[in-house]
């Protein structure tokens, strides 16, 4: 596995991997990677001839109460795993590298980034879509790979590429990957690192309500009233009071009071101990 951490690297890597006329997927993260990342690269794997991976951590995408500086940084870790997974090319700038001196853009995508996360995270997913492009700019992928886990990323991403006609990848080809999860149902998030046992069992609560609340709305119980409830639960699990508990469209993110023919998405944020953890899961369409 090649390394660029300079875009003239990863340019001549880029000349050198495409010259065969293999097609090249993207693996965008920004480090500490667990089975979560590994998934989108054996996805990739199977896809593409060969997986372009890239590691960095987008000061853009905090906000300045978030924890940049805590962030885990452990390239050699994850360079060892991508290795083992068969990633041809790591891209790994610098801060220096991505955003030089008199960098000035920002790519801001209205509707789809401004409730959920983009609510708590005000300039959130602006910096998302701005590295993304570059990303996407910089290597060309044929397609590229994101975790379901991130919905609303996903979905502003989409949303990006289609509205300035992004060829490479086309919206088509940017491909989301079901969410691993560990054995109680916990998502796989390199937040959970985080937390202390008592949360870590306390966390499992979360995906077994919504699961739970599932089953409730997809039976016909009203909406409001089972959110109402099920964000209760978390609470008495330790939970704070989730910063958003909604049904949404899944294309869209509108949120719905009611099931309706589309498909629904249920995504919900909560802090726990002081670490946010995000899930999301697909709600069956109504029936009858
Ligand atoms: O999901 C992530 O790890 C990041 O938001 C991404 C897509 C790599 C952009 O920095």
């Amino acid at each position: 596995m090649q390394t660029a951490s300079t875009l003239l690297v990863l340019r001549k890597a880029l000349e050198s991997l495409r010259r065969d006329g293999g097609t090249v997927g993207l693996v965008p993260t920004m480090g500490a990677l667990h089975e979560g990342h590994l998934t989108l690269v054996r996805r990739a794997r199977e896809h593409c001839d060969h997986v372009v991976a890239s590691i960095f951590v987008n000061p853009a995408q905090f906000g300045p109460n978030e924890d940049l500086d805590a962030y885990p940084r452990q390239l050699a870790e994850d360079s060892a795993m991508l290795e083992a997974e068969g990633v041809a090319l790591l891209w790994a700038p610098g801060v220096e590298a991505m955003y030089p001196a008199g960098f000035a853009t920002s790519i801001s995508v209205k509707g789809v980034s401004e409730g959920l996360c983009g609510a708590a995270r005000p300039g959130h997913f602006d910096g998302v879509a701005t590295v993304v492009a570059k990303l996407f700019n910089q290597i060309q992928p044929d397609r590229a790979f994101f975790g379901e886990k991130d919905f609303q990323q996903l979905a502003v991403i989409r949303a990006m590429a289609r509205d300035l006609d992004f060829a490479r990848p086309h919206v088509d080809a940017i491909l989301g990957v079901p969410t691993v999860r560990e054995a109680d149902g916990l998502a796989l998030s390199s937040r959970n690192r985080y937390l202390s046992p008592d949360q870590r069992r306390a966390a499992a609560t979360l995906p077994a309500a919504m699961r739970e609340a599932i089953a409730a709305i997809e039976a016909g119980e009203p909406v409001p009233a089972t959110l109402a409830a099920t964000g209760e639960r978390l609470m008495e699990a330790g939970f704070e009071r989730p910063d958003y508990f909604t049904l949404a469209d899944a294309a869209s993110l509108t949120p719905l009071d009611a099931l309706g023919d589309a498909p629904a998405r249920l995504l919900v944020a909560a802090r726990i101990g002081g670490t946010r953890l995000i899930d999301n899961m697909a709600v069956g369409a109504k029936t009858g």
